[in-house]
């Protein structure tokens, strides 16, 4: 197959990329102890992947508070602004562009991952009903959340604010608000864990408040053209519900509009399991509302990415687990090569084992 379309140059806000292929947010929870900081073996994986157009880190906490797994980094101590500056140095060295995906957990963590063993907090007291949390001593059982209080909002913002200060003095070229997969901003979207009875919570336009809170914070750092923003509205990840998910997403993205975001990040079909699960929402109504470029995300091949694009149905493809295996995904597509099997255990945590010792095409 001819990937004419996949293999063009397109703009992405302030940047222009050589081809759509774009490397999907991956926790790897692999950053050193103490204090979640990303280290060499981290650089020498992103570098590796550099051949993306652009690279969208994985899912980085905002503040301690913004912590939800064990051994994944953060953006907000001098020393994990340092270990995250090799890293866009290394990738930028290649060519490559990183966006830093900026994430606060809520209520997907557990007191033992918290300053002074605090519960976790979220828009509302409803506790994550499937799963575990992922601490350093093994898995636990969620709790329920903390409320948090309607004056304590504008603290949450500032954390985002002042993470996305971070990742520009870290050096990257660009941030992705994280608002999908069931973490904090999620959890204020979506009817199923938002019961608030103030501005935050009730109608849509309450529910939306607090993404479009941060959006102007990260936008007034970066400008609008160096912010996107991740969403899911069909994912069940992390026990997440919405009754009404096209009328939600529709009017967000109205409501986005003006702030001139370089792109959306859809994750259509949540690809952390072998099954995909298919629906019939109709994102392609996501992206002719919006006004930026639109990021598809969720088990795409070359084939379909193709396929996407020549459909005028999004701009460029996001991969994830392609990327885990194969650094050099993008040649590997173009030239029609093998792609390396994945190996799911290696997934999160451990070392360079399934990290950073998948090998590249022989040139
Ligand atoms: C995960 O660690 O499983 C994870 C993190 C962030 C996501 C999705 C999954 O957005």
């Amino acid at each position: 197959m001819a990937f004419d379309l996949l293999f063009s140059e397109k703009k992405l806000g302030a940047l222009t990329l050589p081809h759509r292929i774009v490397m999907a947010p991956l926790t790897r929870s692999r950053s050193s102890q103490p204090g979640d900081i990303p280290n060499d073996l981290n650089v020498e994986y992103y570098k590796q992947r550099a051949s993306a157009a652009l690279i969208i880190t994985e899912a980085t906490q905002i503040s301690p508070q913004g912590k939800g797994y064990a051994y994944t980094p953060g953006i907000h101590s001098p020393e994990q602004i340092a270990g995250w500056k090799k890293i866009t140095d290394a990738i930028h060295q290649q060519g490559g562009h990183v966006f830093m995906q900026l994430w606060h957990v809520g209520r997907v963590s557990h007191s033992i991952l918290q300053a002074d063993g605090q519960l976790p907090v979220a828009p509302s007291a409803l506790a994550v009903t499937e799963g575990q949390a992922f601490t350093e001593t093994g898995m636990l059982d969620f709790e329920t959340p903390r409320a948090l209080e309607t004056g304590e909002i504008s603290g949450i913002v500032d954390q985002y604010r002042q993470a996305a200060l971070n990742a520009k003095q870290a050096g990257f070229d660009g941030v992705e608000i994280h608002a999908a997969n069931g973490y904090l901003l999620e959890q204020f979207l979506k009817d199923g864990t938002n019961k608030r009875t103030d501005r935050y919570g009730g109608s849509v336009e309450n529910r939306v408040r607090i993404v479009l809170e941060v959006t102007q914070a990260v936008t007034d750092v970066w400008g609008s053209d160096r912010v996107g923003i991740r969403l899911s509205p069909t994912g069940t990840f992390n026990s997440m519900t919405e009754s009404d998910p096209f009328g939600l997403y529709s009017h967000l993205i109205e409501q986005l509009n003006p702030f001139n975001l370089a792109y959306i990040h859809l994750v259509e079909r949540f690809g952390i399991s072998k099954e995909a699960d298919d629906n019939d929402f109709d994102f392609v109504h996501l992206r002719k509302l919006f006004n930026g470029a639109y990021i598809a995300n969720g088990g795409y091949s070359g084939e379909t990415a193709e396929q996407s694009l020549t459909a005028n149905e999004s701009d460029f493809i996001a991969f994830g687990v392609p990327f885990i295996a194969n650094p050099d995904l993008p040649a590997r597509i173009q030239k029609g090569a093998e792609l390396n099997t994945p190996d799911f255990d290696t997934f999160y945590g451990g070392d360079a084992k399934g990290y950073t010792d998948y090998p590249a095409l022989k040139s």
